[in-house]
């Protein structure tokens, strides 16, 4: 059974014990909060999901705010259903491959709608108590970071749905000194339009839409059924429709409500619901901003809409995360994408790929389910190198690191790959620096091109397997138990440990 919203996902996990109330007092005002170190606090520990009743310095205390709901990969995998991170990756990858299992959303009436229980009117729309604002760290402008972003292309009419970030411009700091005004801060907001290579679908249709002297229409639908958000962090092809997508994640079409004020459809069970209109070429300065390889940009240009009206649930949940030094919440659903894509490309033609793990650094773990002799051919380990980086998608070609282990590595722990390494790898022979790469957007080691981001940058591969037959004949037996002979000693010495 799909979840129909967000409460749902809620509750299953707390029927799990993953989820905990926590009245305990948690500041978030600017300048002074607690969100970060309690990201890190249960990101380091694989720690539960929280609902956080009581914060302080918070501007709308009667709005909860869901926090860590997707800060492991068994969370993750459970946004569409699966028990682990290996079937969520199968799952998805087959649904997205196969565009005939899709289905189409389902249009209800706004009478109907939860999302629109509450309706302001853009005259009466102000920013400063109409939506929570939190701050986690030293970050100049409070984020949203729960919601779906919907557009639709301005020469074709086709929907895209994507996730992407945005930015409050209310009691925002701006990084060079100056000030938004009084109207930008209670009317606009601004966001992260153009930040992946090679350009978000938003970004595209702002763009045309740009260039054809049109008016852009979004909507950001917060806090919707998991699938729904994991569905708008994949980079389904241009033109095609994640809402379709999410439902055959879900195996039952979205409901989809219209906006009150631009011809858009959102989901009707979300939390809360922000129309608006792109100014044409408003672009506008935010920063600090702390971003997902772990440091602070000191600005970043976006584009900024005017809200048009707010629409949101009676007593509505927020979501609040952020993006720090990995691990942290939102890590596992922006990778579960990004491995997916990976791993599926790779099976269409290697079908010795067993799975693709991205690590939270962005670090790629090819597992096979072959190793040493069992290769297919001397030097396999180098073939699946290169592959990644050819893969199809947006994401292989900047894997930064890549490595490749046989069947007995555990592709999810640290300590598995590392063993594999020292105990595998002849750095000398058995890696490649690939000197032409593409770099990650956000790799601040990598040399910047002049539109202040970095394009080419190096890669490492490294061939983890066993070198049979390249150098050896044979390998010498592991020394371990297997998993099943731990598990009955831990069953027998239940009662001691
Ligand atoms: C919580 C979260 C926040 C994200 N924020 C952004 C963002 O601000 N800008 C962006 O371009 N991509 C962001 N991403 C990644 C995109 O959602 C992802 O690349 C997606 O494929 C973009 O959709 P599109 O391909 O339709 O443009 C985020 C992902 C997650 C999970």
């Amino acid at each position: 059974m799909p979840y129909k919203d967000m409460r749902e996902f809620l509750d299953v996990l707390d029927k799990d014990g993953q989820l905990k109330s926590v009245d305990v007092p948690i500041k978030v005002a600017h300048g002074d909060n607690e969100l970060q170190a309690l990201m890190r606090l249960l990101c380091q520990n694989d720690g539960p999901a929280m609902l956080l009743n009581n914060l302080e310095g918070y501007n709308t205390p009667d709005i909860p705010i869901i926090f860590n709901p997707f800060g492991t990969r068994e969370r993750t995998a459970m946004m569409i259903d699966c028990k682990s991170p290996l079937e969520s990756k199968k799952k998805h990858a087959k649904v997205l491959g196969e565009v005939s299992t899709w289905i189409d959303p389902v249009i209800v009436d706004k009478g109907k709608a939860p999302c629109k229980e509450v309706i302001i009117n853009e005259a009466d729309v102000s920013l400063d108590k109409d939506l929570p604002h939190v701050w986690f760290g030293k970050e100049a402008a409070s984020y949203i970071t729960g919601a779906v972003g919907i557009t639709k292309d301005p020469e074709t009419g086709d929907r895209n749905v994507g996730c992407y970030r945005l930015t409050q411009l209310w009691n925002a700091v701006h990084p060079k000194g100056e000030d938004y005004s009084e109207e930008q801060q209670k009317k606009d907001l601004s966001v992260f339009a153009f930040w992946n290579p090679p350009m978000s679908h938003i970004g595209v249709h702002l763009a045309k839409a740009t260039a054809m002297g049109k008016p852009l229409e979004v909507a950001f639908a917060c806090q919707c059924d998991p699938a729904i958000h994991l569905a708008a962090a994949t980079g389904v092809p241009f033109g095609q429709d994640e809402f379709q997508f999410a439902g055959g994640l879900r195996g039952e079409g979205v409901e989809l409500v219209q906006c009150e004020t631009v011809d858009l459809q959102v989901p009707a069970t979300a939390e809360f619901i922000i129309e608006g209109v792109f100014i044409p070429n408003s672009e506008t300065e935010i920063g600090n901003h702390s971003n997902p390889v772990g440091y602070y940009d000191a600005f970043q240009v976006f584009p900024r809409f005017k809200v048009t009206a707010i629409t949101h649930r009676k007593n509505p949940l927020w979501y609040a995360t952020m993006e720090m030094i990995p691990p942290f919440d939102h890590n596992y659903q922006a990778l579960l994408p990004v491995e997916t894509e990976v791993l599926s490309d790779l099976q269409r033609k290697i079908p010795e790929v067993q799975d693709v793990v991205v690590t939270p650094n962005m670090t790629y773990v090819v597992q096979l389910n072959v190793d040493g002799a069992r290769k297919p051919h001397a030097e396999f380990g180098k073939y699946i190198l290169h592959a990644v980086w050819g893969s199809a998608g947006r994401w292989g070609r900047t894997a930064k690191i890549v490595i490749v282990v046989g069947p007995d590595v555990d592709p999810y722990d640290m300590d598995s790959i590392e063993w594999a390494i020292a105990t595998r790898v002849q750095p000398a022979t058995d890696t490649i620096i690939n000197e032409s790469g593409q770099a990650f957007v956000l790799d601040p080691s990598a040399t910047k091109g002049h539109h202040g981001f970095p394009v080419t940058g190096s890669q490492l591969g490294i061939d983890a397997t066993m070198k049979v037959p390249e150098r050896f004949d044979s390998y010498q037996e592991v020394s371990m138990p297997t998993a099943e002979e731990v598990e009955s000693l831990a069953e027998k010495l239940k009662g001691v440990l």
